[in-house]
This record gives C-alpha cells, structure tokens and sequence, in this order.
C-alpha cells in the first residue's frame, strides 16, 4: 500500500492532537502534516509525544493564509480541518471577530487551496452539533435539520459548514462534513468545564457551575471521536453530513458531571459555586441522531463514569502540562471573566 499524506490543521489543539497521535498509530502507512498556528490553545507538549517521529512534520501555518498553505496542501491526500477558536465564552466576548476570520475565512483558505493545488484530495470539515442550536427534549436533530446556532462560535462553525460543501457543489471536490457533540479527555486546554472543573478542584478553588447546571451536553471521549473520523476518512461519502456522539443514557448535566468529578476526587460539593450570567444565550441541551454514522458500523466504546475517571486520573497525574496554561494570558482571560470569582484563582 502507498503512503498517504494526512494534513491536519490544528494538530497542536485538544482533538487535532488526538487525531496525529491516532493515525500514527493506527496506520504505518500514514504520514501527517501538522500545521498550527500555536494560539493560546495549540500546545506543542500535545504532540511530544510523537514529535520525533519520521512521519510527521509540524509547520507553523496560519490556515487563513492561503501562499502559506500552498506548498503543504500540494503533498496532501487528505486534509482533516481542526483548526479554529473554539471556546463559546470567548466568542460571547469582543474577541467574536477572530472566531469569524478564523472559523470562516480559515475553511475557506484551506478549501481554495485545496482547489487550486491539490483538487484530487479528500476533505473533511470538523464540525460541532452546536450548530442545531438549543435542542428541545426528547429530540434529536438529524443532518438534514435546521442549523439554528446560538453563539457567535456556533454561528461560525455553521457558516464555515456551508462553505465546506459549497466546495463539493461547486467545484466537485471531494468534501464531507462531521458534526460531533462535547469532547473530553486528556490535553484538552483547562477552560473548557472538564478540564477546568477537575484543576479547580485539584487546587481547591471554586468550580463555577454556569446557571445552576440543568444544561444538557452529549459528552463523548475524545478518542471515540477520532476513531469516528477515521471511519469517516474511510468510509464516509463525499457531500454527506455525519453527526457525531455519544447518546448518553441517561442525559447528564452540567451539575451530574460535576458531582461525578468531585466523586472521583472524594470531595464535597462544597467547592461548587453556582454563576449566572456569565454565558448570555446559554443553550439548555444539545442532542444528535447518530444514526448515519452508526450504519457505517460506529459505536462509542467508552461509557462516561469509567471515562470520567480515567480523564481525573490524567489531569492528576499531569500537573506539569496543565499548571503552566492556567497562568499568563490565560490567567488575565479567567480573571476578566469570571470577575471577583476567580480571587481564589492562586496558579502562576
Ligand atoms: P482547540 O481550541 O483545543 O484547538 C484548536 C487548534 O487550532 C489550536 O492548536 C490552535 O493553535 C489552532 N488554530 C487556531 N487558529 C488557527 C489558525 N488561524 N491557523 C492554524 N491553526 C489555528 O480545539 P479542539 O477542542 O481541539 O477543537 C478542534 C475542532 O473540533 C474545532 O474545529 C472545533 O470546532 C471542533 N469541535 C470541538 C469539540 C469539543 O468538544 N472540543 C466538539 C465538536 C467539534
Ligand atoms: P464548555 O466546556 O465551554 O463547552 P460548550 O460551551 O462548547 O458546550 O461548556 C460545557 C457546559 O458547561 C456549558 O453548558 C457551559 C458550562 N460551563 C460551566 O458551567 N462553567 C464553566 O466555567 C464553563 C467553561 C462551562
């Protein structure tokens, strides 16, 4: 078998870095492209572990930066789109701007460049079910229902979504997009709830649980997610929307999530500390039908409490990569948010 040149942009980031650490293993063939351009979330220690190897190469490359992209999409069989701004409350800020131009503009850089020098590889668009809006129980949009995104993050998410299979339509490229629900794992950057709930705890500062912790989110391991991909990659038909997700049962809250977190430590709820306000157009629930993507013969493998567990123990377990990234900017973007709050808030 030939080897395929996977090009994954934001490779450096929670899922991205997932995804290479993945494919690596999974196929000896593979040899991946990461390009990144190291936000505040692209974290090279999320590679480490694979940084030396002879099939990958890192780069660092703005996806919104079309010259730039040229001479690495040229080599490229495949091209899997991570990159973007990808935290909602960040986007409910004035920093919205960099969501649209990189969400937006970044998709369709990489899609033109895809056209012009490489229009014979396959393309797919990571894409989120925040883009079905706040879902009503019990249903579950399916891919052919109404994009009603509440967040400008949501919003970009959607717009870059169309922009993806405009490609397809227009100009014949081979090109599908997945649509998964909330991720959790290791290296996932500690502003997301997960992460920043379980350092929190593990510093013993407050756990700021958003307008009492009713909201619904389909957790789903990141790793069950990449696997997902990579039937995609392989499986998938170009034009088509797949959804993504776990289907938890029973549906967990903000609040049940929260209360298995502090389980696993043998804490008291003591430490959580209910805010309102602090996400304006907080959507209650999202849900997907998973449908399509399990009658290409996926399944998430790993149940939410032994999940759960197992990302505690990793953020236990690996102070040294998290403890640097609650201090600096990040730092000066928790106290801006989270206010008087976060005075307890003592990593620097
Ligand atoms: P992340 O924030 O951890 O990583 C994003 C990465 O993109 C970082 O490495 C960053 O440096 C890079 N990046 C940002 N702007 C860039 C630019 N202009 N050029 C090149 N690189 C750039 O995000 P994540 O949680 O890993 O999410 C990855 C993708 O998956 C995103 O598209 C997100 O919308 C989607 N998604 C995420 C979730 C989730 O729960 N985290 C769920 C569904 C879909
Ligand atoms: P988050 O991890 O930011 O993912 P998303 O907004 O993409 O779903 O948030 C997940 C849920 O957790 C969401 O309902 C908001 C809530 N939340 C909190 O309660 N406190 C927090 O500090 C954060 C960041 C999120």
């Amino acid at each position: 078998m030939a080897d395929r040149t996977y090009l994954v942009t934001g490779g450096c980031g929670f899922i991205g870095s997932c995804f290479i650490r993945m494919i690596l293993d999974r196929d000896p063939q593979a040899q991946v492209i990461n390009l990144d351009l190291l936000t505040y979330a692209g974290n090279p220690a999320n590679v480490a572990s694979i940084e030396e190897s002879p099939r990958y190469r890192f780069a660092r490359v703005d996806v919104r930066d079309l010259a730039g992209l040229e001479s690495w999409v040229e080599q490229s069989d495949v091209i899997v789109h991570f990159a973007a701004e990808s935290h909602v409350d960040r986007s409910t800020s004035e920093a919205a701007g960099a969501f649209i131009d990189t969400n937006v503009g970044g998709t369709f850089a990489l899609l033109e460049a895809m056209r012009r020098y490489r229009p014979e590889a396959r393309f797919l668009q990571i894409g989120t079910d925040e883009v079905y809006g706040d879902i009503e129980a019990p249903n579950e949009p399916d891919e052919d229902a109404l994009l009603l995104p509440s967040s400008p993050y949501s919003a970009s998410k959607a717009a870059a979504d169309h922009v993806a299979l405009s490609f397809e339509r227009t100009h014949g490229l081979d090109v599908l997009v997945s649509r998964c629900t909330n991720n959790y794992g290791p290296y996932q950057y500690p502003e997301k709830m997960i992460p920043l709930f379980i350092t929190n705890a593990l510093e013993n500062i407050p756990l700021p649980l958003y307008d009492g912790g009713t909201q619904i989110r389909d957790w789903l391991r990141v790793e069950d997610h990449c696997e997902a991909i990579l039937l995609l990659l392989g499986s998938g038909e170009s034009g088509e929307i797949y959804n993504i997700g776990a289907n938890q049962r029973p549906e967990r809250t903000n609040a049940d999530i929260t209360k298995m977190i502090l389980e696993c430590l043998g804490q008291s709820e003591s430490g959580v500390e209910v805010r309102e306000g602090l996400r304006p157009g907080h959507d209650q629930r999202y849900a997907v039908s998973t449908q399509k993507i399990r009658s290409l013969g996926w399944m998430p493998q790993r149940d939410i409490t032994d999940g759960i567990e197992a990302t505690v123990r990793w953020y236990a377990d690996h102070r040294d990569w998290w403890t640097p990234l609650k201090s600096g900017a990040y730092r000066t973007f928790y106290e801006a948010h989270y206010g008087s709050g976060a005075s307890d808030f003592k990593t620097s």
